[in-house]
């Protein structure tokens, strides 16, 4: 059977396209403002370089080698204790998991595309009335849209690597960067965008502690799509004889490039308009439509496209949090694609429901434990410690159990001198870090 493969550009738009989502557009924002904005810039660019970097090449690595789903690739290539490595593939539930609110987030976008069609809230309080009410009394709403997200992406994976991830990426991630682009043109013509620019690069050392620096450090995994097998599994379908250094640097460098595009132009609309850097996860959609009102016309346009470049960049990094777990099926028990694709889709859509649910008044309660609901556990269980615990295996994985031979091989000719600066990085500075943040973040230290 001829296997799928992406072609050169596929890869880099398809993983771009993967590591570009929520993450970037969202959440970088608006914890670059809690943080201060500078300093804390500063330190997650260089936790970009210093640690995502390496182990984005050492998960290229893996996939490109194995040429299998996760389990299998860590099962084939693990030196000794082959038995043991395999469960280092089912990082891969990871990834059904953070789809589980991840879908529903998309959801409530399709439902702003919408309404921004026709109406913007005139205040930060009515915008905050509007979506608090979405967010706690809408269900049919969420559900309505959790359910569009779920037929999409399943229908994108069920039509493959080719004819439909790559396809969706191809069109859907020059969108994005056409519209973050055109828009971020717009706010360098307006009076704040120096303000913003001071905000974003000015360094506040002050604001910078600790939790600063560890949420940094773990923004930047969940920004790059690391530590789950998606990276993998992509790489998995990655041309014989890439050059993978190349293709990590230009997903890092796009990655990054998009975030601070996108913090750059929200900070920009929200000195010139609204409330300044307003914090917390509200930015997108409490804050940001209340400045769109006050552009006027041209505030709904911006509304408009805004919502849609968000949601091309939410399904386009779905696809690739599903896919590790549809190979799986695909590989290890002969299931068809199409047959793989909806099982999974229906895993996260069913359980999707339940986050759906906790937040909605009189299911609340009961789908809460201790301070956080469904749908803050799924997020806190995910990103906070299975991505970084991953990110720990694969380093080692690559660090210390496959042989230095065959990683040199691969990849001494595409580092060169660095290649040595590379190996100790992951086999000293990459664990030790990512066990750190992983104390931090269960609340050890
Ligand atoms: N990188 C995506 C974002 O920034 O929203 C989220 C993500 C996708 C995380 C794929 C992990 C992953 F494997």
């Amino acid at each position: 059977m001829k296997i799928a493969r992406f072609s050169r550009i596929g890869f880099i738009l398809a993983t771009t396209g993967s590591a570009v989502g929520l993450g970037n557009i969202w959440k970088f924002p608006y914890i670059a403002g809690e943080y201060g904005g500078g300093a804390f810039v500063l330190v997650y660019l260089l936790t970009v370089l210093m640690i995502g970097f390496s182990i984005m090449i050492a998960e290229m690595l893996i996939g490109y080698i194995g040429r299998k789903d996760g389990v299998t690739s860590f099962e084939e290539l693990a030196s000794k204790n082959k038995h043991l490595w395999k469960f280092a593939g089912f990082q891969g539930l990871a990834g059904l998991l953070i789809m589980t609110f991840y879908s529903v987030v998309i959801g409530w976008i399709f439902h702003y595309v919408v309404t921004s069609l026709t109406s913007l809230p005139s205040s930060v309080a009515q915008a905050e009335t509007t979506f608090m009410s979405m967010l706690n009394s809408g269900m049919w709403t969420q559900l309505f849209y959790h359910t569009v997200a779920f037929v999409w992406i399943t229908y994108v994976l069920t039509r493959g690597i080719k004819g439909g991830i790559e396809k969706m990426n191809i069109i859907l991630m020059p969108t994005l960067m056409i519209i973050l682009l055109g828009m971020f043109a717009y706010a360098t013509t307006l009076n704040s965008f120096s303000q913003a620019v001071d905000f974003m690069f000015t360094p506040d050392w002050s604001k910078i502690d600790s939790t600063a620096f560890i949420t940094a450090v773990g923004h930047a995994f969940f920004t790059l799509s690391l530590g789950m097998g998606a990276i993998m599994t992509y790489s998995a379908s990655m041309e014989k004889n890439s050059n993978l250094v190349k293709n990590a640097f230009w997903v890092v460098f796009l990655d990054t490039f998009i975030a601070i595009i996108a913090g750059l132009m929200l900070f920009t609309f929200l000195y010139q308009y609204g409330s300044g850097p307003a914090k917390g996860p509200g930015l997108v959609f409490i804050s940001l439509p209340a400045a769109f009102y006050e552009m006027g016309i041209i505030g709904n346009i911006f509304a408009v496209i805004f919502f849609i470049a968000l949601a091309f960049a939410g399904l386009t990094s779905s696809v690739s949090l599903v896919e590790p777990m549809v190979q799986y099926f695909i590989d290890r028990f002969n299931w068809s694609r199409v047959k793989a694709s909806i099982s999974m889709g229906l895993f996260f859509y069913l359980i999707g429901i339940i986050s759906l649910l906790s937040n909605i008044d009189g299911f609340k309660e009961t789908l809460s434990w201790g301070e956080k609901n469904f749908f803050d556990w799924m997020d806190y269980i995910t990103a906070g410690i299975m991505l970084p615990l991953g990110g720990l295996l694969m380093a080692i994985f690559v660090g210390y159990v496959i042989e230095k031979q065959r990683v040199e091989s691969i990849l001494k000719p595409q580092l060169g001198f660095a290649f040595e600066t590379w190996y100790f990085s992951l086999r000293y500075i990459v664990p030790v870090a990512m066990f750190v943040v992983m104390l931090n973040l269960i609340g050890v230290i």
